[in-house]
């Protein structure tokens, strides 16, 4: 019978720590535990495999285990349940693990911009929709029934090559910031991409506008990254101006362009990975990978910050405790399935189609 959770919730980090390593060897190679860069220090030390989103989606197509366990958000372990096979198991150790900016763009609200456009334009001939990996798998699927494809915050550029490579549009979804930087960085000018607000009519845009842009931007946004100000890193040039900067694409295109490197969190890390010894960096992205880089690259004599001068962490992916873990894994020994993940059958054939075309670019 399955283990209820009541009683791990009294349960203190330390006594969770000791008989999460005694379940992990347990199950052996039966289970993997993926961990996203910005889970909390006490989950993330479990993690088998670790990565950005991009990475993270290769690892779970790739893994031989039974059994994928997803530190991270709701859309990244549907993403581990489309592309391995249809006898692993991929589970979120709590459901309430969700991403804000993911749920800014749904199903009918898409189907309804597409509805729209299609009374101006012929959208299956003339526009790419683009679905940032951040949203939820039935997106993706749209994105795979109408020429459209997946894009993470490493890949989005080359995403978009490929997307006017087909059509002259591309309507780019939840993420308007990274949309707009990825598209500035190829080129596109800013005056070629409307911001489409799905809550007024037309995303509030009249024909000869739509007709006119290039990029049409959904009007949603992660609430981590945009606390970032132009001001912190104005501030920081003041008191540091041998130091560096380096943003994700989430953040405002202001920010953005401010900085001296912008990319995924893989990105991040490898950049600071690779400088000189001595270096300083300003670095706008989530609290937990911030505080886990300033920490592993101190011994090298780099000194990393945090941008904001407030806590801007991911609150739906911390819910992902160390009592969930447990509380997932021991089940896992006990023959029990907890939080399992799964995508319906037809939609993740759609999905899986718009996620290979990504994963044949990048
Ligand atoms: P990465 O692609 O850099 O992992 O960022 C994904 C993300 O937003 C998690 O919020
Ligand atoms: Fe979603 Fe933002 Fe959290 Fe990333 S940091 S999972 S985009 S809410």
């Amino acid at each position: 019978m399955t283990i209820s959770f009541d009683p791990y919730r009294a349960l203190d980090d330390a006594t969770c720590a000791t008989r999460i390593a005694k379940a992990k060897e347990e199950l052996g190679e039966s289970a993997v535990i993926l961990g996203h860069h910005y889970q909390r220090a006490d989950v993330y030390r479990f993690a088998d495999l670790t990565g950005d989103s991009l990475k993270l989606s290769r690892l779970a197509g790739q893994s031989a285990a039974k059994y994928i366990v997803f530190c991270g958000v709701h859309f990244m372990a549907e993403v581990a349940d489309i592309l391995s096979s249809p006898d692993q198991v991929s589970i979120l150790p709590d459901l309430s693990a969700g991403c804000s900016m993911a749920d800014m763009a749904n199903l009918a609200k898409v189907e309804r911009a597409w509805q729209e456009l299609s009374s101006v334009l012929d959208p299956d001939h003339s526009i790419t929709p683009v679905t940032y990996i951040n949203s939820a798998a039935d997106l993706k699927a749209f994105c795979g029934k109408h020429g459209g494809i997946v894009c993470t915050s490493s890949n989005a550029p080359k995403i978009l090559e490929w997307s006017f490579s087909r059509r002259e549009k591309v309507l780019f979804f939840p993420d308007q910031h990274l949309g707009r930087w990825s598209g500035y960085k190829m080129g596109i000018p800013l005056e070629d991409m409307l911001v489409w607000d799905p809550d007024l009519p037309m995303g509030g845009h009249d024909e000869e506008a739509i007709r006119r842009a290039k990029m049409l931007l959904w009007k949603g946004h992660c609430s981590v990254h945009q606390m970032f100000q132009p001001s912190h890193i104005e501030n920081f040039r003041k008191r540091h101006p041998e130091g560096f900067v380096i943003s994700h694409p989430e953040c405002s295109f202001e920010v953005c362009k401010l900085s001296d490197h912008v990319g995924s969190t893989e990105t991040i890390i490898r950049t600071i990975s690779e400088a000189p010894s001595g270096t300083m960096w300003l670095v706008g992205t989530e609290l937990n990978l911030v505080n886990r880089i300033a920490e592993e690259f101190r011994d090298s004599g780099k000194i990393v910050q945090f941008m904001s001068p407030i806590v801007c962490m991911c609150s739906t992916m911390a819910r992902i405790d160390p009592q969930h873990l447990l509380w997932t894994l021991e089940n896992l020994v006990e023959g029990n399935v907890v939080n399992r993940i799964t995508v319906p059958e037809e939609e993740a054939k759609l999905a899986k189609l718009a996620l290979e075309r990504m994963l044949e670019i990048s």
